[in-house]
């Protein structure tokens, strides 16, 4: 970073401000172990203050009109694409994900913020017919107030304006936390808040753990979480706030999500969408799929073939634009990973490929202090009782499934997960297709795809433990603001509807 002496501070109302605690933390790179900066640890007072700063500031913030609104926002999607190179490493150099993968969370986030800004010109609210000739009803939108936002490491630009974009724009405050893995990325988009000038108050951060995310979800002024991670902290979350009249949380968690190849796929297309899908971003995606479930026909060319790949495929330094995988987060996800690949030799699975330890030679030169695997993938019976099959590594941690029968046997092994959040069929067979597409529980699905891939357009969201499928582009509106069933006469006379009298009966 620019200055490695300096602590960087918290953004609140418009000034960088020194915590009142004192602790601090380091983002590290995960490919190199070097410290890229380091962070003011934000205390519950700072919380306190950011969200008093995001609630003097929402009066007139939702005083503007949608379009000045969005003028703002304007602004950040033009420095987002300005500095696309510097941003894009970034976020490689302080999350590991490979330079295409670094550079592809920025183009993510100014679609998301090409998306919100544009919809300020888009009809807001609905004309509703009423059973009164003279009344004329809307269905109107209002912002809810101050809005926390927590994200994840993994995509540390683009999902913080996924929960931002049109917060703001409907006219709503933020207090955003972003990751402690990820902080230098929250402070190089408070920076760009503040560049353009976005008034005091409607943007803050403050930097920190889990703590710090959770005194902002307690917090009495905050009346809306959105929240994307993990399952575990996510329904903590939305059990806490579900608890609180008023509350809401709109949470987007993880997935065991899979990929079904029928006895009909193209087996090229079937290898390519499972490796992309396995491990894209070191399987580091909440979409990132850990099973393959393979017909019998097709199972034993899919099964050298994919492992072949993983043997084979391209680790290095995430910079260099000949890596696949670069490194894991952090030390706690790769302590996650090996246990999870420890256990899956006890519950009974044949290892294929095991990189989980890579040799020296493996490991580019400089990098040895990074967090370096490879694949881990093995063969394991659909039906065994496994947790493996059942829990989320994070990690490219991937079963092979073999299944024999029609597409039902193959959706109900696709379904046995309490999670529902990406998946995907290769089949040129369109029964199959159609099948899988309306009985797999998920909430993106994808044909002769991997199942990574979202495009902020569409709906982002999960069914079951993964999520409420509220953070994403027009669903997010709904957690965000407060619909007003509002209805005006016209006539000189009240008429009620459903035959309702208005007459008003007297003693007389
Ligand atoms: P996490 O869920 O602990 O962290 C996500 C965010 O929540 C971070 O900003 C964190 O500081 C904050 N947080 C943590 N505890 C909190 C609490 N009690 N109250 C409020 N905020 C809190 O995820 P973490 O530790 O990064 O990863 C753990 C596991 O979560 C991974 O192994 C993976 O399985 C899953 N995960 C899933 C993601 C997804 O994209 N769905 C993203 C990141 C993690
Ligand atoms: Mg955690």
């Amino acid at each position: 970073m620019s200055n490695q002496s300096q602590i960087h501070r918290q953004y609140i109302d418009g000034e960088w401000r020194s915590s009142d605690g004192g602790e601090s933390f380091v983002s590290e790179n995960p490919a190199t172990g070097e410290m890229l900066g380091r962070f003011q640890e934000g205390t519950a007072t700072d919380v306190n203050r950011a969200v008093s700063a995001a609630t003097r500031a929402f009066p007139d913030w939702r005083g503007l009109s949608y379009i000045d609104r969005a003028e703002y926002l304007w602004g950040i999607f033009e420095e987002l694409r300005d500095r696309h190179r510097e941003l894009g490493e970034i976020v490689t150099m302080e999350c590991g994900k490979e330079i295409s993968e670094g550079k592809a969370d920025v183009t993510e986030a100014w679609h998301m913020v090409e998306w919100a800004a544009g919809n300020a010109r888009h009809p807001h609210g609905e004309v509703v017919p009423s059973e009164i000739a003279g009344k004329d009803s809307y269905m109107r939108r209002k912002p809810r107030g101050v809005v926390g936002c927590i994200t994840p490491w993994n995509f540390p630009v683009a999902i913080p304006f996924w929960h931002m974009a049109v917060t703001l724009v409907e006219g709503n405050t933020v207090v955003w936390k972003p990751a402690e893995q990820t902080p230098w990325c929250g402070q190089a988009l408070a920076e760009l808040f503040d560049a353009v000038g976005v008034p005091n108050g409607v943007f803050n951060l403050v930097q920190g753990f889990g703590e710090t995310g959770a005194a902002l979800v307690d917090h009495d002024d905050v009346d809306t979480v959105l929240f994307t991670g993990s399952a575990e902290v996510g329904h903590q979350i939305a059990g806490k706030v579900g608890s609180e009249p008023g509350k809401l949380a709109a949470c987007e968690m993880g997935g065991k999500n899979a990929v079904v190849i029928t006895e009909h796929a193209d087996l090229d297309i079937a290898i390519h969408s499972a490796v992309m899908s396995s491990f894209k971003t070191t399987g580091q995606r909440c979409v990132s799929s850990e099973r393959l479930i393979v017909h019998a026909d097709i199972y034993d060319a899919f099964r050298d073939a994919f492992a072949d790949v993983a043997r084979d495929i391209a680790l290095g330094d995430p910079l260099d634009d000949r890596t696949f995988m670069g490194p894991m987060v952090d030390a706690d996800q790769v302590e996650k990973f090996s246990e999870y690949n420890e256990l899956a030799k006890a519950e009974g699975a044949d290892v294929l490929v095991d990189r989980s330890q890579l040799d020296d030679a493996e490991i580019p030169d400089g990098h040895e202090a990074g967090y370096w695997v490879g694949p881990f993938v093995y063969e394991l019976d659909p039906d065994a009782d496994a947790r493996v099959l059942r829990e989320e590594v994070f990690g490219p941690h991937v079963a092979l499934l073999e299944y024999e029968g029609d597409i039902d046997r193959a959706i109900e092994i696709h379904n046995d997960t309490e999670y529902g959040l990406a998946g995907s069929i290769i089949s040129e067979d369109y029964r199959q297709i159609n099948r899988y597409r309306d009985y797999a529980e998920v909430g993106l699905g994808y044909a002769n795809l991997p199942c990574i891939g979202a495009e902020v357009q569409l709906p982002f969201g999960g069914v079951k433990k993964s999520g409420n499928g509220y953070p994403s582009a027009r669903e997010v509106i709904e957690a965000v603001t407060e619909r007003t069933a509002w209805t005006l006469n016209n006539g000189s006379e009240i008429q009620m509807a459903q035959g309702l009298s208005a007459d008003i009966k007297t003693g007389e």
